[in-house]
């Protein structure tokens, strides 16, 4: 929602603006590039009269004197520069820009002694200060004035390789934009974004080149799609299921394919929540806001990889033609599901929505986002997302993906001896069998419905949203999910 700030590249010999940003690394070392901002000696006696120790994100600022060349200094810790790794340029990107303060223009000096500092490095850092200048503040009628306001903030970083740090960032930014999307649309109330809205904020991605197709009730009761079907019935608001394509891929290429929950507000249904915090659940749907954001940075960066992305949305509402427990839905698979809680919904939405994806689309593997369970807030708290696989390969990838992008998986097992427990007396299998196992069961659940596909199920009910303030992030919608799948497909998947 809030604009970005204007971020370009330049070698060392770019003038000095308001703001100097200059990287500290453990111990208190300076570059020699910016040992000499203040005055000769000043940032080293600096550095060791406030004893600033150069903790990775760490930061320390102070007034420069008069003919400086900058009105203001800003130090920021990078920690060990030998050991930094994964999004760690995210956060000292973030941690710094943070003390740009508003309508400045800012020069980082990337340049940190014994370490070459790489365009991707360089590129990362830039991203790292996209993602932290967003604010959520468009129902804000007074805006808070003490924060940075991002539109007008001009950061120009100062690194060796100018040019390819230039080039990489146009690709970050791309990700970066996908970030943004999917915190928009998590933070957005569900009275402004039900599912014909959230189709529409999808179908905007056609101005990047994205195929859209938009499937209504009619068309979903066509398919068979009961399952659901019987999740939107309490709402009077119809559900939509949103199928996105890039092809920058080969024309033959198998794609590959993210499915993802867009329940945009979960009561429970007849089996309904209670009040208390029940309001989180306008980010029911940050694994579809997640597949949107991801579709806008493929799309936006031009990635060479065709992928489809599916994205089932619904509202679960309790009224009067709301389903009950005890009833029992056919899904377009064929199988039957005794509804034993309505609140277990989100799995009743992604049985049609990966048969659907595996069977119309025959993906190359195929991962699905949701904010499924409560369990897995219990299990992993905010560090880790659940990642159940069927097939190792695919889950290993995802977990060094996780790594690397520093959106942390861990994985969690799905055996048939968990799988039995969702056996149903009068149906195929039940949609809850209660607190123990509560991840895996549903993961299990899921399991059933995407036949021979490599398949990965990412639960995100503990990262999605309402996770704790970063560097690079201040906003409750988080994006999770946006770049640990393009980190997956870059490394991976792209030709
Ligand atoms: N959307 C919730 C899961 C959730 C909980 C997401 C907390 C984010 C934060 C999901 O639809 C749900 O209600 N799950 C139930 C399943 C149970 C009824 C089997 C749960 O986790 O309690
Ligand atoms: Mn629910
Ligand atoms: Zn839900």
């Amino acid at each position: 929602m809030s604009k970005n700030p204007v971020i370009k590249f330049s070698n060392f010999s770019e003038k000095l603006k308001d703001v100097v940003i200059v990287p500290v690394s453990k111990d208190g070392s300076v570059a020699a590039q910016a040992a000499h901002v203040g005055g000769e000696g000043f940032v080293s006696g600096l550095i060791a009269k406030a004893g600033f120790k150069g903790k990775l994100g760490a930061t320390l600022e102070t007034y420069l004197a008069e003919g400086a060349g900058a009105e203001r200094l800003v130090l920021v810790g990078i920690g060990d520069p030998a050991k930094l790794k994964n999004d760690d340029w995210l956060k000292i990107g973030g941690a710094a820009f943070a003390k740009i303060g508003k309508s400045s223009e800012a020069n980082a000096i990337l340049a940190v002694e014994g370490l070459e500092i790489s365009a991707e490095a360089a590129a990362d850092f830039a991203l790292g200060a996209q993602l932290r200048a967003y604010r959520f503040d468009k129902y804000k009628t007074k805006k808070n004035e003490d924060k940075a306001d991002a539109k007008d903030v001009k950061l120009t970083i100062q690194v060796a390789d100018a040019a390819g740090a230039e080039k990489a960032y146009e690709a970050a930014a791309e990700i970066g934009e996908g970030v943004l999307l999917a915190r928009d649309l998590v933070n957005e109330p569900a009275n402004i974004l039900g599912p014909v809205e959230f189709a529409a904020e999808a179908e905007k991605l056609e101005k990047l080149g994205v195929k859209i197709t938009i499937l209504t009730e009619k068309e979903m009761k066509k398919l068979g799609m009961g399952s659901l079907l019987g999740v939107a019935q309490g709402s009077v608001r119809p559900p939509r299921l949103v199928v996105m394509e890039w092809n920058g891929g080969k024309a033959k290429d198998k794609p590959v394919a993210f499915v993802g929950k867009g329940v945009v507000f979960d009561t429970g249904g007849i089996s309904i929540k209670p009040a208390l915090g029940m309001e989180d659940m306008k980010g029911d749907m940050g694994g579809a806001a997640a597949v949107t954001g991801l579709m806008r940075a493929l799309a936006g960066r031009k990635a060479k990889v065709n992928v489809v992305g599916v994205i089932g949305l619904v509202e679960n509402m309790p009224d009067g033609n709301a389903q009950r427990p005890g009833d029992i839905v056919t899904t377009m698979s064929g199988q039957t599901i005794e509804v034993i809680n309505t609140d277990a919904e989100g799995r009743l939405v992604l049985a049609d929505a990966l048969y659907y994806t595996a069977k119309t689309h025959k993906p190359r593997f195929m991962i699905n986002l949701a904010t499924l369970t409560g369990a897995i807030v219990i299990a992993l708290g905010t560090q880790h997302a659940g990642l159940f696989s069927n097939d190792d390969e695919l889950a290993g990838q995802l977990f060094d993906a996780g790594q690397s992008s520093g959106e942390k998986l861990w994985r969690l097992p799905l055996t048939k001896e968990y799988d039995k427990i969702i056996d149903s007396k009068f149906a195929d299998m039940r949609n809850s069998a209660g607190r123990p196992a509560g991840s895996i069961t549903a993961a299990q659940f899921l399991k059933r419905f995407v036949g021979d596909t490599p398949w990965a199920h990412l639960d995100i009910a503990g990262t999605a949203m309402d996770s704790p303030a970063s560097d690079y992030n201040e906003s409750w919608g988080s994006g999770f999910g946006v770049r640990l799948l393009d980190r997956l497909v870059r490394d991976h998947y792209e030709a």
